[in-house]
């Protein structure tokens, strides 16, 4: 199943909270995500059943890969209970998913033990600054740099693997922490990747001479450790992989901004009230909840005829046409990304 980019359908990702205990300036600013903003209620949000109904369909439909997200997706409760149904499926052929989640981390220390038991495989902690001072401006609402190295620690401990630990660089409030983030995960086994800074959503007050160019974030790092380039290890991958040339690991770079990687997206978004997206700089998505709690609920052929119709339709390469003046509607919004997970 293509879409008319000819790009598969291979990854899911699930949004199962738009909460999150943290307020990152670039995701979730303080001053628009207050005391006053209205989460979604409870009954809005897709029950486990159903998120694990959709994602078997969207597995016939060849995804490979669920990724669950929020928000903080260790907020919602139960979430082991999620894990261990979607690592219950199997794809077509009879293989394993590649089920992972990605993170705060603030809540690793008492639950990576548990997600590990309920089938997780492996993990992305979000990680922005080693320095405290620096990761709690980031934060914004003061949580430990501590607490999240020891919640890394304890997933290790846990057996949770490969752990990948996410920065986002922000040039002028967090360019600082490259080079010691880099010392410290170096030889831990942990992939740090660097990602520019983007322009989801309509509250992040995005500008460009806050982006710093991956280009740049290299340079710096070659600048104390020598680097290797690595090939792809999957289609339509993320992050341009590099090895320090001693053994020391690996690090990757996420280049949204600077070097599109539209061209073979196979990504899907599932947001936490069960709309599929199918860019993560939509300003719409596709109604599947209504699908499946209408008057006559849809059978999994039509909800994979549904999810089929979206696919082949989607036409979506934001960031190549970022700057280009076509890249969203005149008139809407795009989509928060707390909603529809990073
Ligand atoms: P791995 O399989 O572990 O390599 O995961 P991944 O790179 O697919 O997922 P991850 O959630 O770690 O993605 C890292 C970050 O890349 C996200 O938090 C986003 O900031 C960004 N990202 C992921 N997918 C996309 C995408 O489709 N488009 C853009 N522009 N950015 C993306
Ligand atoms: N630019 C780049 N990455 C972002 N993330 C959230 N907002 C942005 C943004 N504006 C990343 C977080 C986390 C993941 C969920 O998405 O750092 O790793
Ligand atoms: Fe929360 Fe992650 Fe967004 Fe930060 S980036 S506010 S931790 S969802
Ligand atoms: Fe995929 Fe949209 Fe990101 Fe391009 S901007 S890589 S189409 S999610």
């Amino acid at each position: 199943m293509a879409d008319t980019l000819g790009r598969p359908l291979h990854d899911l990702r699930i949004s199962v909270t738009d909460r999150c205990n943290f307020r990152c300036g670039y995701c979730m600013p303080k001053e628009v995500f207050d005391k006053q903003h209205a989460f979604l209620p409870h009954a809005e949000l897709l029950s486990f059943e159903e998120i694990t109904r959709l994602a078997s369909v969207f597995v016939a439909c060849g995804v490979e890969k669920l990724r669950i997200t929020g928000g903080e997706p260790t907020l919602r409760r139960g979430l082991e209970t999620l894990i261990a149904m979607l690592a219950a499926l199997r794809t077509p052929d009879g293989r394993e998913m590649d089920l992972t989640l990605t993170t705060n981390g603030s809540t690793l220390v008492k639950k990576a033990a548990a997600l590990k038991a309920a089938g997780l495989r492996r993990l992305t902690v979000s990680l922005d600054g080693l320095d405290d001072a620096v990761f709690q401006r980031m934060n914004d609402v003061g949580f430990p740099v501590a607490d999240v190295l020891a919640g890394i620690q304890a997933a290790q401990a846990a057996g949770l693997a490969p752990i990948k630990v996410n920065m986002v660089v922000q040039r002028g409030v967090n360019d600082d922490q490259i080079l010691p983030m880099a010392r410290h995960f170096r030889g831990s086994g942990v992939v740090l990747r660097f990602i520019e800074y983007m322009d989801v959503g309509a509250t992040n007050g995005w500008r460009m001479d806050q982006v710093l160019p991956s280009a740049e974030v290299l340079r710096r790092l070659q600048a104390e450790f020598p680097l290797t380039p690595l090939s792809q290890s999957a289609p339509g991958e993320t992050a341009e992989r590099w090895a320090y040339s001693d053994g020391g690991g690996e690090v990757g770079f996420i280049s949204s901004v600077t070097q599109a990687f539209c061209g073979d997206c196979n990504r899907a978004r599932l947001s936490t009230e069960g709309r599929l997206y199918t860019c993560l700089f939509a300003t719409r998505g596709h109604d599947l909840r209504a699908l499946l709690r209408g008057a006559a609920p849809a059978s999994d052929a039509e909800l994979a005829g549904a999810i089929a119709g979206v696919w082949q339709g989607r036409s979506d390469r934001y960031s190549q046409l970022r700057g280009s003046g076509q890249a969203t509607p005149a008139g809407e919004r795009r989509v928060e990304m707390h909603y529809i997970g990073g």
